[in-house]
């Protein structure tokens, strides 16, 4: 198949990376047995490997990265991570939960669902509080988190009544505090103003030199280059429909506009004239 071939290559150039940190054969998803999000999925991805998943709305980036945090499980297909296959059970053990957890972590399309402690310090504390890490080292934690992402003057304040662009800060903090192998990124920077956009591009870029193996779900094509090697578009029929270096898929200019990521045309003039006249 043209995608696998093209993976197969890309791959072979990238040998040197050789851990699979994930594997995705034949996954298929559905919401409630009757919305389906991913239709046959396969992917490899290495450790230390940055990661784009591109697509228009609807095409299944926020599943998969569901799908890869271990919050949600296969209809058909498996997901392997580390080299086990990822199961509900198997994640019902606490030690093996723990580990996993400790392994990765997710930043959520939507902080609010990320977010639900009295205070900013208590929400970065939750996760390596839940996974045993004793109370001075995660006071240590706290305040280098905040330093990083520049949110120390927010340590004290309600989560739910900070800013968008706060809020993230605070939900990419909780997941540092952990400092998992791999992040998970979905629409980090999306709404946000530049200067912290920028600051987590550069988060971003640094977790990736530490090391780590970062897949971010994005809109946002002016930041791929900087955020991933590779790209994985995703197409309406919830598939991927091509994958290759952030250069190849970016220049693709007919594949990003067949798959609604680009126009050509501006949209009033792809937009048919509207009558309101039944309002009348
Ligand atoms: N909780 C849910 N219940 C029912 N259907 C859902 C649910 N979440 C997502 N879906 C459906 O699954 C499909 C994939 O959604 P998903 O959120 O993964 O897409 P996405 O690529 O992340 O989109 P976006 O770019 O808008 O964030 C969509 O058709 C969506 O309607
Ligand atoms: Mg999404």
């Amino acid at each position: 198949m043209f995608v696998d071939d093209l993976r197969d290559t890309f791959l072979s150039r990238r040998n040197y990376l050789s851990d699979i940190v994930f594997e995705l054969t034949d996954v298929h998803y559905s919401y409630l047995g009757k919305y389906p999000a991913l239709c046959g999925v396969d992917m490899t991805i290495l450790s230390g490997e940055k990661i784009a998943l591109i697509g228009a709305n609807g095409t299944g980036k926020s599943t998969l990265l569901h799908l890869l945090d271990a919050l949600i499980f296969p209809d058909q297909g498996h997901v392997t991570a580390f080299g086990e296959r990822l199961r509900e059970h198997s994640l019902a053990d606490e030690k093996a939960a723990h580990r996993f957890r400790g392994r990765v972590g997710l930043v959520f399309q939507n902080a609010d669902i990320q977010l639900f402690c009295p205070s900013v310090r208590e929400d970065i504390a939750f996760g390596p509080l839940q996974l045993g890490v004793d109370e001075e080292e995660v006071e240590g934690r706290i305040q280098l988190v905040a330093e990083v992402l520049n949110i120390e003057h927010l340590l004290e304040r309600v989560p739910h009544q900070l800013s968008i662009g706060e809020k993230r800060r605070v939900a990419i903090a909780s997941v540092l505090a952990i400092d998992p192998d791999v992040y998970l990124f979905d629409e980090p920077t999306a709404g946000l103003d530049p200067l912290t956009v920028r600051h987590i591009i550069d988060f971003i870029v640094n977790a990736h030199q530490r090391g780590k193996t970062i897949i971010t779900a994005t809109h946002e094509l002016n930041i791929i280059k900087e955020i991933a090697d590779t790209v994985y578009l995703f197409g309406q029929n919830k598939r991927i429909a091509k994958c290759g270096s952030s250069e190849s898929v970016l220049s693709d200019t007919l594949s990003l506009e067949m798959n609604n990521l680009i126009h050509s045309r501006s949209l009033t003039a792809r937009q048919p004239s509207l009558s309101f006249s039944c309002l009348r």
